[in-house]
């Protein structure tokens, strides 16, 4: 798979080179320094380079990855995402990222879909800490694997959410559609205050399933 990335910081940037050493091509791009953009394409390996949102932009599936208030910019950089499948891991945060500016009658996810028409967007990684993306890729070959939540109105994009999310390591989760993302998007901030609100260090996962699997 080809993956462009928008937004190349903790989260695409980790997700990114993780792609990468699981064989996908990746494209880093999105960041205010462009040898930041070079080395993560180097960390990744041969199957990886740098630039910018276009080019990003023409790659299969692209990880949407910034901070909520950059989400306009990027896209204007990006250009046309039509008939692109895009992965937004994006929370609506304000400035100081603790509360959501977005939430109960609508969601992050849904404002996405809604300033991409012809897109096909799912949501997915949004409610794990990136600090956790390494183990979690380290493990993906035993048993008893983290689940992470996606959900999407589209197949295509759910289809390839749930391939992201099981290269990296995690058992998906398929939560239902687009609008599901407004009970996920609270739940990010519980994982976020379970990762950097206790003592116990940000590598938090969590696991669903029905009980008999536990
Ligand atoms: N971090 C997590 O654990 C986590 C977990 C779940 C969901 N999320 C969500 O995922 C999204 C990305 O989070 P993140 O933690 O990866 O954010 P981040 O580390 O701040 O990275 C955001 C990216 O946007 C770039 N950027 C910011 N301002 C820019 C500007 N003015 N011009 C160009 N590039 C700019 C950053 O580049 P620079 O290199 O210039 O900084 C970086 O590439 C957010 O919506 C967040 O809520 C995060």
């Amino acid at each position: 798979m080809k993956i462009g990335i928008l937004g190349s910081g903790l989260m695409g940037g980790k997700l990114g080179v993780l792609f990468a050493q699981a064989g996908h091509e990746v494209i880093f791009s999105y960041s205010r320094r462009q040898s930041k953009l070079d080395d993560l394409a180097r960390r990744a390996g041969q199957t990886a380079a740098s630039g910018t949102p276009a080019e990003a932009a023409r790659a299969d599936v692209i990880l949407l990855a910034v901070h909520w208030s950059r989400l306009d910019d990027v896209l204007s950089q990006a250009g046309s995402l039509v008939g692109k499948t895009v992965v937004t891991c994006c929370v609506p945060l304000d400035e100081t990222d603790s509360k959501l500016v977005v939430g109960h009658t609508d969601s992050g996810a849904e404002q996405i879909a809604r300033k991409l028409p012809g897109a096909k967007v799912a949501a997915a990684f949004q409610s794990t800490p990136s600090e956790v993306f390494a183990e979690v890729f380290d493990a993906r070959q035993h048993p008893g694997k983290a689940s992470c939540v996606y959900c999407s109105d589209d197949a295509d994009a759910g289809r390839a959410a749930a391939e992201l999310l099981t290269t990296i390591g995690f058992s998906p989760v398929n939560a239902g559609p687009l609008a599901i993302a407004r009970y996920i998007e609270p739940f990010a901030l519980l994982t976020a205050q379970l990762a950097y609100g206790t003592e116990d260090g940000p590598d938090w996962a969590y696991r669903f399933g029905k009980f008999n699997t536990l």
